[in-house]
């Protein structure tokens, strides 16, 4: 117990002994930035806080940046001493904008892109961004605000279950004529832990890009061979499409086949394509049928009315009416009853020859798609002028540090092998050094009585009375024991201590007043209440030592450097491990679950 503090001790105390020292950048490109906030506080340093307006939506009107910013060490687990500062956001709920204009505007025209840095959040991240902008280039950051043109945003943004590592480009679109926020789809997840976490993005000139977190692989991919990965994408498809004035002329003789025209009827054309039905010979014309009788006759009893008038109404004939004759048998001309004709096969179908005219399916002409563009080379991003951080946060405290803006993914690796690296793992010893003290330290067990007794040390008047307050519990415990015995099986106890039986019993009656009376009391003062088994303090599960499980359980799965599983590469897509890491610094910190 005492060694293991002792230890700890040890071990805290050559922690803190730890040296800063910062990061050589002499060895650096000098086309590279970065930024390790070697300033005595912000006033000293290049940093300035934002001047600029911002519209706010709820309260309807425009309202300034608010938002302090300090430069000043680490707060929650730090790892060195005064010398190692960063930048800190100050304040909570307020509208923040901090920009550095760079001294030489940087340029990354057929270069490839690398922006890393380093985030704690020292107060934690419950609704906030902690993302970083690359500014177009201006003559100054004054009135820096979200309008802000900037070329690349990058980093952590959380609220509530919405927790995302922002990947936004800026490119013009020439058919538009506007600057699209082409946003990484299904961006990995932000650490959101008290120690340091290194966020690091890469745009290659070939358009692959990667971003790491702690130093390895969160996502990687192809802007142009994953079309799905920036929405909106990198360029508009499909680069031809149909005319639509091209139309289909008249005469277009898109029929395959066509009947041959000379192709003769068959013979049985008729009998096998044409007559559905056939008279039936089976039913002959009656013999008495008389085809010359007519079926109607003119009227003979018919007369000319009186009024009929030659000259308007036309010559007079007497109305027909039915033959009479008729009535005894057929009459005009016969026609035979109709039945199916059973060599009936339907209708002809004429035999089909290849079109001599076929022209084929008409398509309309291709052209170039007047929408279509395509942005070949998205890392030739505009000159960058400034570094800024445009935040609006529920937590303050949020360190930023070693920002590098450069060209070589190596130079990136090395500052994070040389800076993040040793620092959080410093963090983590001093996490771990000083986890909130346990309330109930556990007690150790009182000294049994044979302890006492043999102990010398124990002067012999406190051993006789140990011995007696010992005898006497003894002795009463028996007592219960015997009386509880008997009441649970009386006949088997009497049986079985009938000696022992008529003693207590004796005792009893005997003394029962006695001894219930003057011995309780006696037994009392004597043994103070008379429990044999030590006093434990209950130990009382307060939502303090909730918060220590939690935060063992955080230490757990941000210990960045205790390899547990497989380090896991989070949300990639088959088609988007297309970059494999080369030669990380690689911690392997877990990708860590948000709690609920
Ligand atoms: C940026 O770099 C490219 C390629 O080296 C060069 O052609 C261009 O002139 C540079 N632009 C500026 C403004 O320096
Ligand atoms: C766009 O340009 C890139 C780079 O030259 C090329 O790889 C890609 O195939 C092009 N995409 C289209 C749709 O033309
Ligand atoms: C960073 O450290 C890793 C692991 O120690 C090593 O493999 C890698 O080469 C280092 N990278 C640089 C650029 O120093």
């Amino acid at each position: 117990m005492v060694k293991l503090t002792l230890a700890l001790l040890a071990l805290s105390a050559t922690v803190s002994c730890q040296e800063y020292v910062p990061f050589d950048t002499t060895q650096l490109d000098a086309s590279s930035y970065f930024e390790q906030f070697l300033y005595k506080d912000f006033l000293d340093s290049y940093w300035h806080e934002s001047k600029g307006w911002i519209w706010d939506k709820n309260k309807d009107r425009y309202v300034k940046y608010k938002g302090k910013w300090a430069i000043e060490s680490s707060l929650k687990n730090p790892a060195y001493g005064e010398q190692d500062k960063g930048l800190v956001l100050k304040s909570e709920a307020a509208h923040s904008a901090v920009s550095f204009k760079l001294t030489s505007k940087f340029n990354n025209t057929d270069q490839d892109l690398v922006l890393q840095y380093e985030i704690k959040l020292q107060s934690g991240l419950e609704c906030g961004g902690a993302y970083i902008k690359l500014l177009d280039a201006a003559d100054d950051y004054r009135g820096f605000n979200d309008e802000t043109p900037y070329q690349i945003m990058f980093g952590p943004d959380k609220c509530g279950s919405e927790n995302k590592v922002h990947f936004i480009l800026s490119r013009p679109n020439p058919i538009t004529g506007t600057i699209e926020k082409k946003h990484l789809r299904a961006p990995p997840m932000a650490r959101i832990n008290d120690l340091s976490n290194l966020y690091t993005l890469i745009l290659k000139k070939n358009s692959d890009f990667e971003i790491r977190i702690n130093g390895q692989v969160a996502k990687a991919g192809n802007l142009h061979s994953n079309i799905h990965l920036l929405d909106p994408p990198l360029y508009q498809n499909p680069q031809y499409i149909e005319d639509p004035n091209d139309v289909r002329p008249e005469d277009w003789d898109d029929q395959l086949m066509i009947a041959d025209p000379n192709a003769e009827l068959p013979e049985d054309y008729d009998i096998k394509h044409v007559l559905k039905f056939i008279p039936d010979p089976s039913i002959p014309k009656p013999d008495d049928w008389d085809e010359n009788e007519p079926l109607t006759i003119p009227d003979p009893d018919a007369t000319k009315p009186e009024s009929w008038n030659e000259e308007e109404d036309g010559e007079w004939g007497p109305p027909e009416i039915p033959n009479p004759v008729c009535e005894q048998h057929g009459c005009g001309t016969w026609s035979p009853t109709l039945k199916p004709n059973p060599d009936y096969v339907g209708p002809y179908v004429p035999p089909y020859i290849p079109n001599p005219n076929y022209k084929g399916l008409f398509r309309p002409r291709q052209i170039l798609n007047p929408d279509f563009y395509n942005d070949t080379n998205p890392s030739n991003i505009k000159l960058v002028g400034g570094i800024g951080f445009e935040l609006w946060s529920m937590q303050n405290n949020i360190m930023f540090n070693n920002i590098y803006l450069g060209h070589s993914i190596k130079e990136a690796e090395w500052i994070g092998n040389q800076t993040f690296l040793p620092k959080v793992e410093l963090e983590f010893e001093y996490k771990k050094n000083h986890k909130e003290k346990v309330k109930h330290e556990p007690v150790p067990p009182p000294p049994t009585f044979d302890e006492i007794i043999t102990d010398d040390s124990i002067p012999g008047f406190k051993q006789f009375l140990v011995f007696i307050k010992f005898f006497l519990l003894k002795q009463t415990l028996d007592l219960f024991d015997f009386y509880y015995e008997f009441l649970r099986d009386p006949l088997n106890l009497i049986t079985n201590h009938p000696i022992k039986f008529v003693l207590y019993c004796t005792v009893f009656v005997t003394f029962f007043t006695f001894i219930s009376g003057v011995g309780a009391v006696l037994l009392f003062l004597v043994t103070g209440g008379g429990s044999a088994s030590p006093d434990y303090p209950e130990p009382s599960k307060s939502s303090e030592e909730d918060e220590i499980l939690d935060n063992e359980r955080d230490l757990d799965t941000t210990q960045p450097w205790v390899e547990k599983e497989e380090p896991k590469i989070i949300e990639l897509e088959d088609s988007e491990v297309e970059i494999v890491a080369s030669g990380t610094y690689v911690s392997e910190a877990q990708p860590r679950k948000r709690k609920a």
